[in-house]
């Protein structure tokens, strides 16, 4: 290293950043792509006034209101309405027929992002005479993109290339009936928000959801080193009923990771696998998502909203027609 170096020595500081971030927080950016990174810190310093990121550092350890904005800042939400259409079209054909069958259906969509994927799901399912009998769990750390997910209301723009995503993905009505459209904004069919609910959930510290059918987690791994992919694949596992299905973006993959064994391929283009009745061995159980400080001091606060958001869930799925039948 240089000792006069400033690429180098800013290199240092954004590494000892991520890692304060990560001891504190339990958010862990550490592998995330370093040019894209400080691209995001210069942004904070410049709106607040920070000279030096050594500054940021010790405005992260001790004021948590700049570490959320600095969160927002970092939360790459890149995301749009049927979003690699060929892998709905795949849903409709492949995933949804072999769990048509049962009572009701579970999905946790992990990393929803403003809620545009959340909304393309709903409307297939629903296409497909399923959506009646299935609960979307979705999720996300990002407060702000959950905000707006949950208000289901976007820019006017972009519709014309998610109406071409919908046909592409095999729509079978209009897109328009699913939206009210405005001066500048499309509104989402608010009945689509039936059978969702949203919540804060932090892949890298949070824990797992139970009995999940499907789970769909595209373009979020992409984010994270290997190490804490296998975590979240942890998460996944512990998190999918046998015979689940988990669908990774299509950059992304399993097979690379300690849990390959435990699923199988369904299909390699759309990055679609099944779980399968191979045991999670002992030495990948334990081990755990990581815990920080941070995360106990919080943790009470996250474990009731999760158990009020599951109680929601039970009580949603209680209502739904079939219940009879398990
Ligand atoms: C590029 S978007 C992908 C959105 C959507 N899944 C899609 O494919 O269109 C990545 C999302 O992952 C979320 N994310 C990143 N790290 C996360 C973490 N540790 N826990 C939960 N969500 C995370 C970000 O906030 C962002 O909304």
């Amino acid at each position: 290293m240089d000792y006069y170096d400033n690429d180098d020595n800013e290199n240092l500081e954004v590494t000892l950043l991520l890692e304060a971030i990560n001891a504190k927080y339990g958010y862990d950016f550490r592998s995330y792509a370093r040019a894209s990174i400080k691209r995001r810190i210069k942004h904070r310093m410049s709106v607040s006034g920070i000279k030096k990121i050594t500054g940021v550092i010790e405005r992260v350890i001790y004021d948590r209101p700049f570490f959320m904005e600095l969160l927002g800042d970092f939360s790459i939400s890149t995301t749009e309405m049927f979003r690699d259409p060929d892998f709905f079209q795949a849903l409709r054909k492949t995933v949804f027929p072999a769990i048509q069958h049962l009572p009701f259906i579970k999905i946790w969509v992990a990393g929803c992002s403003t809620g545009e994927e959340v909304y393309s799901l709903a409307i297939i399912l629903r296409e497909e005479k399923l959506y009646d009998k299935t609960m979307i769990y979705a999720t996300d750390y990002s407060e702000k993109s959950l905000a707006t997910a949950k208000e289901g209301v976007y820019g006017i723009k972009p519709i014309k290339k998610y109406a071409a995503n919908y046909i592409h993905a095999g729509g079978i009505q209009s897109f328009s009936d699913y939206f009210t459209a405005k001066t500048d904004t499309a509104v989402i069919d608010q009945s689509l928000r039936q059978n969702m609910v949203f919540s804060i959930h932090n892949l890298a510290a949070d824990g797992v959801f139970g009995e999940m059918n499907l789970i769909l987690c595209r373009n979020v791994l992409i984010y994270f080193n290997r190490e804490l992919q296998d975590k979240v694949f942890g998460l996944f596992t512990e998190s999918l009923e046998e015979g689940g299905y988990l669908c990774l973006g299509s950059k992304e993959t399993i097979r690379l990771s300690a849990f390959s064994d435990n699923y199988d391929e369904v299909l390699k283009d759309e990055k679609i696998y099944r779980r399968n009745t191979t045991p999670v061995s002992d030495a990948k159980a334990n081990d755990k998502p990581v815990v920080t400080p941070e995360f106990v001091t919080k943790g009470g606060e996250l474990i009731r909203d999760v158990k009020a958001k599951m109680e929601e869930l039970d009580h949603l799925l209680r209502g739904l027609p079939g219940k009879d039948a398990v």
